[in-house]
């Protein structure tokens, strides 16, 4: 394990934001990372994982911890399905195209999310009608103050909309180290309910699709609105779809009868937010090198070097502009840390 001084963590957020640690290590196994968490001459520390959901407003004045533990099996099985463990390193495609060869299903949807396994029960990720929580287990993660293995129950985990107890009350206190998903190995529950994916299956004349032409769907779906962070630096979706009342909704809907909308219950409603931006004529708006994508209003872009400064004002910008026109209240789903 080797401590590096004033690195540049460019290459570890998928924003590519050239936000600076002040020291900085990486962890290949659980045990390196109970030892680096126990380092007592760096008393502020930091954790990072596959860097997809974060925006760095400034440089980093602590011990930037990178957990980069690999490793994934598969621990139990019978006739119908599968359990896997996943260590928290691995990054998330590469864990999906691996459950995709053996025939395993579940996480077709969630195809191309970027960032690691670790990370994604933190926000719960999802895509095209898909959760985490749908084949989620448990997960283990060691408290960072006593650097104890604790295994979280799915009920444990409390999963919501982008949402998760690691990102409300055990906020900071835990670092996830490897997550069990059950999967099924036959009769696989197929979603293609949402619009885009039955659409993609059409163009290709799929009548009875299989898991793998599901995600060969949403990878389509993906690469034409989403941008590589490879590529473009970016971090998903920027903000949450907002969720509104169901008389918010009512006085909505009359003055803006296009709107598209989801019906999340009998008293709640939720708007996509890219409408909102786009409808505002923010789509595509750039301030220096930060921008809105062009192709999907939701996601915030780094076009070269812009700070993380510049994305957050235009953020600010965005949602002081939708709450003008909208009178909605739009929120970051990507974290914020400043
Ligand atoms: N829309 C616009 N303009 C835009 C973007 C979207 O009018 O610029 C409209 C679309 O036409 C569509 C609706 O908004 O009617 C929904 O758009 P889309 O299907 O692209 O999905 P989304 O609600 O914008 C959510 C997730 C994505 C996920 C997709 C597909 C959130 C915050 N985002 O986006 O997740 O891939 O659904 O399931 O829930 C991510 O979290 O990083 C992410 C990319």
């Amino acid at each position: 394990m080797q401590i590096k001084k004033d690195f540049s963590l460019k290459n570890f957020n998928t924003f590519g934001i050239d936000a600076r640690a002040q020291f900085f290590v990486e962890v290949t196994s659980v045990e390196e990372l109970r030892i680096a968490l126990q380092l007592a001459d760096y008393p502020e520390k930091f954790i990072l994982g596959g860097g997809s959901n974060m925006l760095l407003v400034n440089d980093i004045k602590a011990l930037v911890i990178h957990v980069n533990i690999k490793g994934k099996e598969i621990i139990s099985e019978n006739a119908n399905h599968v359990k896997i463990k996943v260590m928290a390193g691995e990054n998330w495609h590469q864990v999906v195209l691996w459950t995709l060869e053996q025939d395993f299903g579940g996480l077709e949807n969630m195809s191309l999310i970027p960032g690691n396994t670790g990370t994604a029960p933190v926000q719960n990720i999802g895509a095209y009608g898909v959760e985490l929580k749908d084949t989620f287990v448990s997960c283990e993660a060691m408290d960072r103050n006593n650097q104890e293995i604790k295994e979280f129950s799915k009920e444990d985990c409390k999963f919501g909309y982008r949402e998760s107890f690691f990102k409300s009350e055990g906020r900071d206190a835990f670092v996830i180290t490897a997550v069990t998903f059950e999967l099924s190995k036959k009769n696989h529950k197929l979603n293609t309910g949402y619009g885009a994916i039955e659409d993609e299956l059409q163009k290709r004349n799929i009548l009875n699709p299989t898991i793998k032409d599901i995600s060969n769907a949403v990878i389509t779906i993906r690469n034409s609105k989403l941008p590589d962070p490879k590529k473009l630096g970016n971090s998903g979706s920027f903000f949450k779809n907002p969720i509104i009342t169901k008389s918010e909704f009512e006085r909505f809907i009359e003055k803006h009868s296009a709107a598209p909308f989801y019906k999340v219950s009998e008293s709640a409603f939720k708007i996509p937010a890219g409408w909102l931006i786009e409808q505002c004529g923010l789509k595509g708006k750039r301030l220096g090198d930060a921008g809105v994508h062009t192709k999907q209003a939701l996601v915030l872009v780094n076009y070269d070097s812009a700070s993380g400064k510049e994305i957050l004002d235009l953020a600010h910008t965005i949602i002081k502009e939708v709450y003008a026109r909208f009178g909605i209240s739009i929120q970051p789903e990507v974290n914020i840390i400043k």
